[in-house]
């Protein structure tokens, strides 16, 4: 059973399992962080380049973030001590920033999530490093589809399992995997709450979706089978057969007739090539 807590201004907001219904306010919060999100993946665009260390770009991020008033929520999550994730090729996601460069051909994702008075805009998308092989090109497309097919089916009356459902059958139709181990989530005052947003459902299942919900649609994509594993670190993920991974999330709220995406590019830079 669904249970769905209509939040005020007032409300101390806590990881209880219930999905948060908010109002005209929270939207607004929203908007603005998610606007800065989107206007720091837009100003790593000229930064991602052969030669750049992930750490630099992290560096950049974290500098970005402060100077847009807001604060990295990753900085201290759990232990995680970077201003964002940052995953080259077959790291899934939660790819740790450092000494390493990248190099040309290579597909990386950079995801980031400013807390900006006290909300959450979480957002990552691909970036191609120089040449890259047409295969891994087309594989960014099809993630970038499958997270537009997902955002579509968000709207009231559907339920949860429609986006999953439009995000498995895009990808599987094109013998990609969807990957199981890690989902959108519920995102606003909190960075992850309720309900899970898992990429591959049934069409029908789950909570049904109303005004006033904020979640994130983050498929990850492999180019070979669904099954991941974690690397030593504790938070690196990998495609377990090697194969490349592709991912893209936007923050999204359910409006009355739709959803608002919060991290939209201002600059239409919402997919490569930029
Ligand atoms: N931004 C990631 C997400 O989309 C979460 C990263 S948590 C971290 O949910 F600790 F790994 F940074
Ligand atoms: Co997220
Ligand atoms: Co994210």
């Amino acid at each position: 059973m669904t249970e769905y807590q209509t939040l005020t201004a007032a409300d101390t907001v806590v990881r209880d399992g219930t999905i948060k219904l908010h109002g005209p306010e929270a939207f607004e919060g929203m908007r603005r962080a998610g606007r800065l999100a989107a206007e720091t993946l837009d100003a790593l665009v000229p930064l991602v380049q052969p030669g750049v260390t992930t750490a630099e770009l992290d560096a950049f991020v974290r500098q970005f973030t402060l100077d847009g008033g807001a604060v990295p929520a990753t900085l201290g999550y759990r232990g995680y001590a970077h201003s964002c994730c940052i995953s080259i090729n077959h790291v899934v996601c939660h790819g740790i920033p450092s000494d390493k460069t990248l190099k040309d051909g290579d597909i990386v994702n950079i995801d980031v999530t400013p807390l900006l008075d006290g909300w959450h805009g979480d957002s990552s998308r691909m970036y191609l490093v120089g040449d890259v092989a047409l295969k891994a090109r087309r594989l960014i497309d099809v993630t970038y589809e499958c997270l537009m097919l997902g955002i579509e089916q968000a709207r009231p009356g559907n339920r949860l399992g429609d986006i999953g459902a439009a995000i498995q059958r895009h990808a599987e139709a094109r013998r990609y995997g969807v990957v199981r181990e890690f989902c959108g989530h519920g995102v606003g005052r909190l960075f992850h709450d309720a309900p899970e947003v898992v990429h591959a459902a049934r069409a029908g299942t789950g909570p049904e979706l109303r005004p006033g919900m904020f979640f994130t649609i983050e498929p990850m994509i492999n180019l070979g089978k669904p099954p991941v594993k974690l690397l030593e670190d504790g938070w690196t993920a990998v495609t377990r057969d090697r194969s490349l991974s592709a991912q893209f999330e936007h923050s999204v709220g359910i409006t009355e007739t739709g959803c608002e995406v919060f991290t939209y590019s201002p600059k239409g830079l919402d997919k490569p090539p930029y």
